[in-house]
């Protein structure tokens, strides 16, 4: 018998309907189309407007059309993992309400957090409990509002960054499908260089904080632009190399969306073909947690079951990582 592996068995998505064009970025901020395009492969990205609406909002939406898809009851799900980085409020567990308000009420939920990286560690963690056998369905939610830590007067982070969520379901699988291999790294070397001063324990909220603008993200984009570039490619050889895997086995590179030019360096360094490479940042910008969940399901229909796809990401932290993961099902 095969041992048992966590196969990912339904994907669901959804993103706000407002959209910010790089023409409308233009009237904001001193930028142009031309730059963002050629710069970060961004054309425009999603904002959610609905007032007082946070993450669980988009994430809900995302499990729900995961539901709608699949068919699946959300009483059978056993656990919820709510990767963001971006949670409703700082206490109070964003997957909490997100489990209650989608009917999964014989599941426990949490958040996990680690930066753009929340979704693909997400992965290991969910394929770790179902490989264990402790739990048999496991839904992995990233979801993300960055526009709500985005200073819009600022250029280095304005044009990046967008809203949206994804989610995937993790189930058992006996024929050998799903979750093979992982390479994850962090290096606490990168807290500088992408982070929110303010608001932590370190810096706790106050007049000062919120004058000083310290509740935005900052982003020392060259510095982190040249340890994404060298970190994603690293990982990806690694995990080809460590399963044997050429350019010819690997069928998708399913990688974190925050500039075009980062993936392409990846893709060349794993030797792959443009149309191996999924890419959907020109619609969506950076949407952190939900990048990878959001791929998934713009290119269901063309995943097949056996394909072998390499999902890659660099984030926040530093964090960073490669998975190899045999794709479980063809899309009815
Ligand atoms: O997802 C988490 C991990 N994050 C990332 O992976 C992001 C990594 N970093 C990046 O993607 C890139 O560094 C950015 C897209 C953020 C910036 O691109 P860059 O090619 O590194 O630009 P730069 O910061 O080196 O700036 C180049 C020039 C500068 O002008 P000078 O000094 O050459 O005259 C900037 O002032 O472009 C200028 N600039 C802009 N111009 C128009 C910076 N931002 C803008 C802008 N519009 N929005």
């Amino acid at each position: 018998m095969n041992k048992m592996t966590a196969a990912i068995t339904a994907v669901g998505a959804y993103v706000p309907d407002f959209v910010l064009s790089n023409e409308v970025l233009e009237t904001m901020v001193d930028t142009n189309d031309e730059w963002i395009t050629s710069r970060t492969g961004i054309k425009e990205r999603r904002m959610l407007k609905e007032e007082g609406q946070g993450t669980s909002f988009m994430a809900i939406r995302a499990a729900q059309n995961l539901f709608e898809k699949s068919g699946v009851d959300p009483k059978d799900i056993d656990l919820v993992i709510m990767a963001t980085a971006t949670p409703d409020m700082p206490v109070a567990s964003t997957g909490v309400y997100v489990a209650t308000q989608i009917g999964a009420v014989n599941a426990f939920a949490y958040d996990l957090h680690a930066a753009c990286s929340s979704f693909l560690y997400g992965i290991s963690t969910a394929s770790a409990y179902i490989e264990s056998g402790r739990y048999k369905k496991v839904l992995l939610i990233g979801a993300d509002k960055m526009s709500s830590i985005i200073d819009y007067t600022d250029r280095a982070t304005c044009i990046i960054f967008g809203d949206g969520a994804g989610a995937v379901l993790f189930e058992p699988n006996n024929e050998g499908l799903g979750f093979q291999d992982e390479y994850l790294r962090s290096d606490g070397i990168g807290r500088e260089f992408l982070k929110i001063d303010a608001g932590g324990s370190i810096l706790p909220a106050s007049e000062e904080t919120v004058k000083n603008k310290q509740h935005y993200v900052f982003q020392d984009g060259k510095t982190v632009f040249k340890y994404a570039v060298s970190g994603m490619a690293d990982v990806s050889e690694k995990i080809m190399e460590r399963n044997n895997l050429s350019k010819d086995d690997v069928n998708w590179l399913v990688a974190h969306q925050a500039n075009k030019r980062i993936i392409d360096a990846t893709a060349n360094r794993m030797g792959l073909d443009d149309e191996k490479v999924l890419i959907n940042i020109q619609k969506y910008g950076n949407t952190t947690s939900a990048t990878l969940p959001l791929l998934l399901s713009d290119f269901e229909n063309q995943l097949k079951k056996g394909d072998n796809i390499i999902f890659a990401a660099f984030g926040g932290g530093f964090t960073w990582g490669a998975i190899y993961l045999k794709w479980a099902y063809n899309k009815q």
